[in-house]
């Protein structure tokens, strides 16, 4: 029936809970309470982020200008768009739900217009508005949650003017456990997965824990308001493997902290479930950190740059009103927005070379290093440091999939100065401070007569001028990659 409609009208007919209304194609990209504020939270607090996603200029952001536009083919308007309410916003205990109507009872302390009027109130700004519950009977900070209670809990969000649910994954009985448990050390070792784990080849999609997530997604297919339905799933069941059939995103493993151990650990995880993630579905790598001290600017910008180019979902959790000016800089980074939002692109960026360790090797202190992406604007390069110290990566063009067997000689923009760096021949040496990340939009338009630098290097942070080019009457002579000493 479903294919029959598709091929009679031509478009994709939305008939399924995934993809209902057209919400959920590419990353959500919002703000969400938890990271800042955990249980104490207010209308007043939801309102404050909303006004400062407005007045910081983080709901529309668009590339400007004019001397990349002649360059480089793009210009995607990205914004931050959903205003989410995290755990903590009913009424706790007795009378959390209405024993007359089985509704969950929002917290009218906390929300005095109600979560209704606060919908109201977002929406009058131009925003959305996204409600949190779980899998369970309770949330995971023990307030009602809706398993059993998903058709009444739908529609009453529906009724609010809800348009994202986060749905957590705590509290359900023990009869509604599985049978065993994913192991997401996957290949590496057996040690940590040899006891209640699931043996190689069980297929997951069959697990309790499908069940439940799959009765809300039906629940919220009963409803006509079109609702993002984001798995709050830990990894838990293999959920990549199953998830683009529930849901727009699911997380891949436990929560973020603000600390560098726990970034190049989700990188890490992460990174083995981006087979996983195209359009309508995303692996979700958790909400960012940025700003919320514990990483240093460097960090913060490996944070951002492997979430956006993972297409993750960019969900700030920070108070706004708090940012620094480099922290705001970092989340309105409009390149990497326009990648996470390339609607001509499903495909996250990928490693295309692991660097300190084999490739494909599953390490939580050491992640993948260099990562590629097509994109509308061109080809995006990411080169990470994951080391204590400075770090020179080689940014060869032929081992990039996208750019092998294409030419060799390619134009780059600094994706956090935004400078045109101009075109190479072969590659560049980039000199990566720790923890920081290069990002370069490598792009085909050197024009004849351009200048082409062979050898030279480039700095992260940016630091222009910093390219020595070896003049081209001695391109044949210099070597491949030489590094020249630096001036300023
Ligand atoms: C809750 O938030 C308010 C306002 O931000 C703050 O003054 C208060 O100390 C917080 N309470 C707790 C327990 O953190
Ligand atoms: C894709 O994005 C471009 C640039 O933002 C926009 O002009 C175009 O309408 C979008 N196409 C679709 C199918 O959404
Ligand atoms: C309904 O809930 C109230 C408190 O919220 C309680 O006092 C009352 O006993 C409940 N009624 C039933 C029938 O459970
Ligand atoms: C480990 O897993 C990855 C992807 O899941 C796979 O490509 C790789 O071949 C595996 N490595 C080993 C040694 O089994
Ligand atoms: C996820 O499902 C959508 C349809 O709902 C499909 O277009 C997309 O290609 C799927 N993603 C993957 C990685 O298969
Ligand atoms: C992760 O990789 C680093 C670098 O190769 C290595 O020193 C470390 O032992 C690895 N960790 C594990 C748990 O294998």
């Amino acid at each position: 029936m479903k294919t029959f409609l598709s091929v009679l009208v031509g478009l994709p007919v939305v008939l399924g809970g995934v993809n209902k209304g057209n919400v959920g194609k590419l990353p959500a990209l919002g703000w969400n309470s938890w990271n800042a504020y955990g249980c104490n939270i207010t209308e007043e607090k939801f309102m404050s982020a909303a006004q400062k996603i407005v007045d910081l200029g983080l709901k529309v952001i668009v590339l400007t200008s004019s001397s990349y536009t002649t360059v480089l083919t793009i210009l995607p308007t990205a914004g931050y768009e959903y205003v989410n309410i995290d755990d903590c916003w009913s009424v706790r205990g007795p009378g959390g739900r209405d024993n007359t109507t089985g509704r969950i009872v929002v917290d009218t302390t906390k929300f005095p217009s109600g979560i209704d009027g606060l919908a109201r109130k977002v929406h009058a700004l131009g925003l959305k508005i996204g409600i949190y519950s779980s899998a369970g009977t309770h949330t995971c900070a023990g307030y009602p949650a809706s398993l059993g209670k998903e058709d009444i809990d739908a529609k009453t969000w529906a009724e609010w003017g809800i348009d994202y649910l986060k749905y957590d994954n705590c509290n359900y009985p023990r009869i509604q456990a599985d049978e065993c448990k994913y192991c997401q050390e996957l290949n590496i070792t057996t040690r940590p997965c040899d006891r209640g784990f699931c043996p190689t080849g069980f297929d997951f999609s069959k697990t309790k824990t499908v069940e439940r997530f799959n009765r809300m997604r039906d629940a919220l297919d009963r409803v006509e308001r079109p609702m993002v339905f984001s798995l709050c799933q830990w990894g838990e069941a293999n959920v990549a493997t199953w998830g683009n059939g529930t849901g727009q995103s699911w997380r891949t493993t436990t929560d973020i902290t603000p600390t560098w151990r726990i970034v190049r650990y989700i990188a890490n995880r992460n990174t083995f479930t981006l087979y996983s993630t195209n359009f309508w579905g995303h692996s979700d790598a958790d909400m960012l950190e940025v700003g919320n001290g514990g990483l240093t600017p460097a960090e913060e910008r490996t944070h951002f740059a492997l979430w956006a180019g993972m297409k993750s979902p960019l969900l700030m959790g920070t108070d706004l009103a708090k940012l620094t000016q480099g922290s705001v800089e970092i989340l309105k980074n409009s390149f990497l927005l326009a990648f996470n939002q390339d609607n001509s692109t499903g495909e996250p960026a990928v490693p295309y070379k692991w660097g300190t360790n084999p490739d494909w090797t599953f390490n939580d202190t050491h992640p993948a290093e260099y990562w590629s992406g097509g994109s509308r604007m061109g080809t995006f390069v990411f080169l990470v440091n994951v080391h204590d110290g400075v770090e020179t990566k080689r940014l060869d063009f032929g081992a990039v999939p996208q750019l092998k067997g294409k030419g060799s000689v390619w134009q780059l923009f600094d994706v956090w100065s935004g400078l045109d760096k101009g075109c190479f021949d072969s590659g560049v040496d980039v000199e990566v401070a720790p923890h920081d990340t290069a990002v370069f939009v490598v792009t085909g338009s050197c024009a004849d007569g351009t200048e082409v630098f062979k050898g030279g290097k480039l700095m992260q942070p940016d630091r222009d001028s910093i390219v020595v080019p070896i003049p081209p009457a001695t391109v044949g002579g210099g070597r491949d990659g030489e590094e020249n000493s630096g001036q300023d």
